[in-house]
């Protein structure tokens, strides 16, 4: 697997216990050649956690991936009429953004990032991560998992005695996953069962 000349919108919104696990899966991207542009929601920028800081997690990342964060509304835009993007993961995905994408709403920079790449008939990717996804969410997740463009990182239910509505997406088999898209191809079986359960 090779993403030499690959350009990636790498979208995190707030489901912070997945940070940790969705960088190393940029490192990744990084090590396979991708050049990996990250975009934050607000409130990913700005909500300290008990799972880190927020600055912190954008410092890394932009270690990482040598670029800037994609921090505002105008600073997404252009991704739609420069057309610089090959792919687009949002990883981790929250309840919240899924509804609003599946909604058409954007205002936000990762749905900003999003429906600006949409528009040039490229390929999406959502890792999912919400604890209502099998509840309020599960009808966005069969409504975006029908349309055009739309991959799936494969997802289980991460701890149903927990949490029974709870799905997260399996982090590593992101760039599997977008490797995939990028030729039109929907990774198999996107349902996944968890070992800890
Ligand atoms: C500590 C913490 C953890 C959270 N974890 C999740 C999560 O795993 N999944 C989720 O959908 N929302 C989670 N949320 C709620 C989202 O952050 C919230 O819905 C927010 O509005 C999401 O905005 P965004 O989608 O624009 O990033 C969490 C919030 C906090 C404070």
């Amino acid at each position: 697997m090779n993403f030499k000349d690959k350009n990636i919108g790498y979208a995190l919104t707030g489901s912070f216990c997945t940070f940790k696990d969705t960088i190393e899966q940029i490192k990744k991207l990084v090590e396979l050649k991708a050049n990996v542009y990250p975009v934050f929601s607000f409130n990913s920028q700005n909500m300290d956690t008990k799972f880190g800081k927020a600055k912190d997690f954008m410092d890394e990342i932009e270690s990482i991936t040598g670029n800037k964060i994609i921090k505002t509304i105008e600073q997404a835009e252009p991704i739609g009429p420069k057309n610089y993007l090959d792919a687009f993961i949002i990883a981790p995905c929250t309840g919240n953004t899924l509804a609003k994408l599946n909604s058409g709403i954007c205002d936000t920079p990762v749905l900003m990032a999003c429906k600006a790449h949409i528009r040039n008939n490229k390929p999406v990717i959502i890792a999912v991560s919400t604890n209502d996804a099998l509840g309020a969410n599960m009808k966005n997740i069969g409504s975006m998992i029908n349309k055009k463009n739309i991959y799936f990182v494969p997802f289980g239910q991460d701890d149903y005695i927990k949490k029974p509505k709870s799905i997260v997406a399996h982090f590593s088999e992101i760039p599997k996953t977008i490797y995939s898209a990028l030729n039109g191809e929907q990774i198999q079986p996107i349902i996944k069962e968890y070992n800890n359960n």
